[in-house]
């Protein structure tokens, strides 16, 4: 699958550009805040149904506009596609597939399929265990729809069973039915949400010792396994794993209507990650922790390219400066053969690779673009008006703390309403 182009009309700092990609390597480069996260973050607007950054959707539209749109143009190995959103001020945001409107965002979800990386998902080994959960939620989201609606109604009926729990004795008694409704309903989700991550997470385990046995030459064995507390082994069936979440659920009523919260169930869940038999998230080095990251993301791309036949299109944001030399160098042999959309204010040394698409910003317009070739090493960018620039830049990089998960409240990813604002 591969990003053809994008187009944003009043989007973040862009008030209008079309940015046209290789299928390949293409670097977007420029001083800081000049709009290159922008971008990016507009790409996986797309995979993802929502930005990974703003916390309302109307923050995307430009400053003192009143909409924003941005178009998307992909190519995957059966066909053409366009898909489309539209922001408005007044609430909503509207997407499209092929010019048709959809009913709800998360139809578009799996569409085009992408996997970001940003410095921030370096982190997520040591982070707290919503972020491994985001981790999950997301990658599984783009390979199962299925997936999303499962979420949407899980967090629905959590909402509502947390609305009892915090009630007063003496009012929550009338609900005592309800209460034991909603927890049959939430072990049943849970039953079927677990199960999808337990799937994913087998392949996941696969791919990343893969990565890290290559990268580490062998000398450590990662291991990743689902934790809930309703699971005790990976071969647990559906029907055990409900009876154990409704076990749960049931016999900690009384401490759960002490907290006003519901404190067992697939919100509480986590990624286990182990090296050589000791738990990742205590006791990895800085080091393992990184190379664990990136296996990670790359084994998302690869159980992406499982289910559907074709690499998903990579998103990296700043992450080659934030990579020390022998990890820089394992991630570039990795990405040939597949589109890679990368952010840098660096100028990057792509000597090994050929054709890499280099795309300049500057204030939310491309300033110059260039196209490497075998005899590349006449350093020549171009602007629209045909002048030559140079454009290494001595700014240092900043390192915008862009997160994934910056801004989101829930562990649901999606919101399965019409128009949907946070
Ligand atoms: N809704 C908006 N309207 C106009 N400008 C915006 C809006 N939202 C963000 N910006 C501006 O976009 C600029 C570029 O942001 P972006 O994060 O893309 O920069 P960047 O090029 O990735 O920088 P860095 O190298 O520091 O990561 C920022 O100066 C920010 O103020
Ligand atoms: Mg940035």
């Amino acid at each position: 699958m591969f990003c053809k182009n994008i187009e944003f009309i009043n989007y973040r700092n862009i008030e209008k550009e079309n940015l046209e990609f290789t299928d390949g390597i293409n670097v977007i480069h420029g001083e800081n805040a000049q709009g290159k996260t922008n971008i990016l973050e507009g790409i996986y607007i797309f995979a993802r149904g929502k930005s990974f950054r703003a916390f309302k959707d109307r923050e995307l539209i430009r400053f003192n506009c009143d909409s924003a749109y941005a178009k998307l143009t992909y190519e995957n190995k059966s066909s053409s596609n366009e898909l489309g959103v539209e922001i408005h001020k007044s609430g909503g945001k509207k997407f499209y597939r092929n010019k048709i409107k959809v009913n709800k965002t998360s139809e578009i979800i799996g569409d085009f399929r992408a996997v970001l990386f940003c410095p921030s998902h370096l982190g997520i080994i040591k982070d707290s265990p919503s972020v491994r959960r985001r981790f999950l939620d997301v990658a599984i989201s783009q390979l199962r729809p299925i997936y999303i609606k499962m979420l949407a109604k899980y967090n629905s009926v959590l909402e509502q069973r947390n609305a009892i729990l915090k009630m007063e004795p003496s009012v929550r008694i009338q609900y005592e039915g309800i209460i034991n409704h909603y927890s049959d309903e939430l072990a049943s989700l849970c039953a079927d949400i677990a199960g999808m991550r337990i799937d994913y997470i087998k392949k996941l385990d696969y791919w990343v010792k893969a990565f890290f046995d290559e990268m580490m030459k062998g000398r450590e064995t990662p291991k990743i396994t689902y934790e809930a507390n309703a699971k005790e082994n990976d071969l647990e069936s559906r029907e055990s794993l409900k009876n154990k979440y409704s076990r749960l659920l049931k016999d900690n009523l009384e401490r759960e209507y002490k907290s006003g919260a519901t404190l067992y169930g697939i919100h509480k869940d986590d990624l286990k990650i182990e090296i050589n038999g000791r738990d990742a998230r205590f006791y990895s080095s800085q080091g393992q922790s990184r190379s664990l990251a990136l296996a990670m993301k790359m084994a998302e791309g690869e159980i992406s390219k499982e289910y559907s036949g074709e690499y998903p299109v990579f998103l990296f944001d700043d992450v080659l400066s934030e990579l020390d030399e022998n990890r820089r160098k394992y991630i570039l042999s990795k990405i040939e053969k597949r589109q890679v959309i990368l952010t840098s204010c660096e100028p990057l040394d792509f000597d090994e690779i050929k054709n890499v698409n280099f795309i300049e910003i500057k204030n939310g317009k491309r300033e110059t673009y260039k196209i490497s070739n075998e005899s590349a090493d006449t350093e020549v960018f171009e602007n629209e008006n045909g002048d030559f620039e140079n454009t290494e830049s001595d700014e240092p990089d900043e390192n915008g703390e862009d997160s994934l998960f910056d801004g989101e409240e829930s562990d649901i990813i999606i919101d399965e309403n019409d128009g949907d604002e946070e």
